[in-house]
């Protein structure tokens, strides 16, 4: 064969073996035996092999893993990836229905899907290449894993549409692959994965793509962000499109015409939905006709045309073995049963919540008891009942203890709270749960600094408060448990690029007493910079909008304490930023204008500081539009790292061209 009579060889058997796993992993029709399947794909790994200039992107011999990745990358969705409100019964059902019929005043047609219980993840296409697969991180904010989505073997590599598309789903383990997958790693001395949900995830969160690859992922698909296609009108046609696309959508999708309907196929889905094979969780229920959602619009997290119903908790029969004591951030003592393992709802269950000392009495909870769990969900179990019948005689009852497990103070009930506390400001459980909640994720979401690493960094003493988090050295890590040179260098940058987040995430992180991550959002977008929270005074906080008095009252009494104002000053000389990036309106100081107004900027590269939405934000609060191209309208192009074609085009075109740092100096510029 000469040189194009090989190219279309291997065009050919690409297709066909695409076809026929197209036919095989997502319409689950195969038209062709296995073997003649491996037959192909054989003579393709060899034809591949003796020419390997000739090997295409979207082979399927590509699809068992590239090389392994340093860390991810983190992506930021144009579209934010939502979740969804709760239904836990009919009678919820029939109130969403109210809202929504309220909420048009006209006639409403539901699709009802399978709630998948896995992991949210998107793809997008462009050109009709898969270019990129994420997970939904915190709904802004993912982490780019396309080379393990590219093992799916249902995800297509390419799709006969050449506009953007990006849908959206749900990557799971079916029960088969996960009972394979626990029996492998019990052989093999390693720890099981409690849940399919936690396997899938674990297996996308693999840095070596030929892990995942051996880990018979799937995935469905029920969603959609950038859509340039043709404006489709309803959920239900855009599920048929993209099932023509290739795309493998779950077959069990309705319409339903009424809440009866909708209600009907909640019902069969509980009774029969042991019958499938991967794990569901609940059913999702969706305004069918897109102009209708659009009118419906969403809440601050959810929108208002879906809801999630959760399947009823299951029970299960177990003993208490022991009752161990946690400190919590704020000092609350808790009490969790250890259980005698159990499996109940596709996960192995170890400990229950029992809430506080009332709680023990009230259920009469005694160690050793056979006792009743339930779990709801995501949360931890909860004891039901004890079963008193079962009982030999040899349980011992339970006292709370009346000092701290961790620092021996003497424990109090609060104003007349049930809860006991520890009111030791220095008791360490607290600080180190302090630390725990100021490097998650909605506060300064810190990377590579999980409870492991804060645990034995509390342990060494090489960070007892939060500023000597930033005082940590590279060299101090490198001693720590499973801490290697590469993630010592990456947590210090973590850290590093922590100093420059927003406002909001910092008054979270210090875990004022009543003040959620939403509460922080409204005080700094308020008063902008910790300066000017600091004064403020009682009244000034209660006359905010969802302030409440707890809020305000927590808040002052907060500030007014000595070794606040210590850590804040000391954290600001350790350059943590202390202003609100979110909507920051800055002046140009000679024309007094908005410093963007009526400007089209254009953002490129990769930015280190900001993120891509956070850099918009600011941009468009301070009277810029940002646009994706840069053509003669454009007035000014941000360029980050690795700007590409849109920065030698302004080159060309002569427009302005900032780099991050003038960015940065613009946000730091006055305010008004
Ligand atoms: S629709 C605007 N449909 O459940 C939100 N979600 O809280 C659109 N999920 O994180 C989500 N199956 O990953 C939708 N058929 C389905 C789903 C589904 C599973 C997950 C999804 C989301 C969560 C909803």
């Amino acid at each position: 064969m000469d040189k194009q009579e090989v190219r279309q060889k291997i065009e050919s058997l690409v297709d066909r073996l695409n076809k026929y796993a197209h036919e095989y992993y997502v319409l689950d029709t195969p038209s062709v035996p296995d073997a003649e399947y491996d037959k192909l794909f054989n003579e393709l790994v060899q034809l591949e092999g003796e020419h390997p200039d000739l090997v295409l992107e979207h082979s399927p011999t590509k699809r068992v893993g590239g090389e392994p990745l340093e860390g991810f990358e983190k992506v930021e969705h144009e579209i934010p990836m939502l979740s969804l409100g709760n239904a836990f019964d009919e009678q919820d059902l029939r109130d969403f229905h109210r809202r929504v019929t309220n909420g048009l005043n006209e006639e409403v047609v539901y699709i009802c899907e399978l709630k998948i219980d896995g992991l949210a993840i998107a793809l997008t296409y462009e050109a009709g290449q898969f270019v990129l697969g994420s997970t939904r991180g915190d709904g802004r904010v993912g982490e780019n894993i396309t080379s393990n989505l590219r093992t799916v073997r249902s995800v297509p590599l390419t799709i006969p549409e050449k506009r953007k598309v990006e849908v959206r789903g749900e990557a799971y383990m079916p029960h088969e692959s996960f009972v394979k997958l626990n029996e492998l790693r019990e052989k093999n001395g390693e720890m099981l994965f409690a849940n399919p949900r936690n396997a899938a995830a674990g297996s996308l969160r693999q840095l070596d793509p030929r892990i995942a690859a051996t880990r018979n992922l799937d995935l469905f698909l029920f969603g959609y962000g950038v859509w340039e296609l043709d404006d489709i009108p309803t959920h239900s046609e855009r599920l048929t499109y993209l099932t023509d696309l290739g795309f493998k959508i779950n077959k069990e999708w309705k319409k339903c015409h009424s809440i009866e309907e909708v209600i009907e196929y909640v019902t069969y889905w509980t009774e029969n939905r042991r019958s499938l094979s991967y794990e569901i969780d609940g059913i999702v229920i969706k305004v069918d006709d897109l102009s209708q959602q659009k009118k419906l619009g969403f809440t601050a997290r959810t929108p208002r045309w879906a809801i999630a119903y959760k399947f009823p908790a299951t029970e299960a029969v177990t003993t208490i073995e022991d009752v161990e004591l946690s400190v919590g951030r704020t000092g609350v003592v808790t009490p969790t049963a250890i259980l005698k393992p159990v499996f109940i709802d596709g996960s192995t269950v170890g400990r229950a919540t029992l809430h506080n000392a009332d709680q023990i009495r009230a259920l009469d909870i005694r160690i050793g008891d056979t006792i009743i769990i339930k779990k709801a969900g995501d949360i931890i179990p909860k004891v039901v009942r004890v079963i008193k019948e079962e009982r030999s005689g040899d349980e011992e009852p339970y006292e709370m203890p009346t000092h701290c497990p961790a620092c021996d103070s003497e424990l109090v009930h609060l104003d007349d709270e049930v809860a006991l506390r520890c009111m030791n400001p220095n008791c360490p459980a607290q600080l180190k749960e302090g630390l725990i909640h100021f490097v998650s994720r909605d506060a300064m979401n810190i990377d590579g600094l999980g409870e492991k690493v804060i645990e034995q960094l509390f342990r060494e003493q090489l960070v007892n408060s939060i500023d000597d988090i930033y005082r940590l050295e590279k060299e101090q890590l490198l001693p720590l448990e499973r801490m290697g040179e590469k993630s010592a260098t990456n947590l210090i940058q973590a850290i590093e690029t922590s100093k420059n987040n927003s406002l909001e995430k910092l008054i979270f992180g210090l875990g004022i007493r009543h003040i959620g991550a939403k509460a922080a959002q409204i005080l700094a977008g308020e008063f902008e910079t910790m300066e000017s929270l600091q004064q403020a005074t009682y009244d000034k906080l209660v006359s905010i909008d969802e302030i409440g008095e707890k809020m305000a009252d927590a808040v002052v009494h907060y500030f007014a304490l000595e070794k606040v104002s210590t850590l804040l000053n000391d954290l600001r000389e350790l350059g943590v930023n202390m202003t609100y990036l979110g909507n920051r309106r800055t002046t140009d100081e000679t024309s007094g204008e908005l410093i963007f107004a009526n400007k089209t900027v254009v953002l490129t590269g990769k930015l280190e500081k900001l993120t891509r939405r956070e850099a918009k934000e600011f941009i468009e609060a301070n009277g810029g539009k940002v646009t994706g191209s840069v053509s003669k309208n454009t007035d000014l192009v941000i360029a980050g790292e690795a700007a590409g074609s849109k920065y030698d085009q302004a080159k060309k075109l002569e427009i302005t061209i900032w780099d991050e740092s003038q960015l940065e100096e613009a946000i730091k510029g006055v305010s008004t």
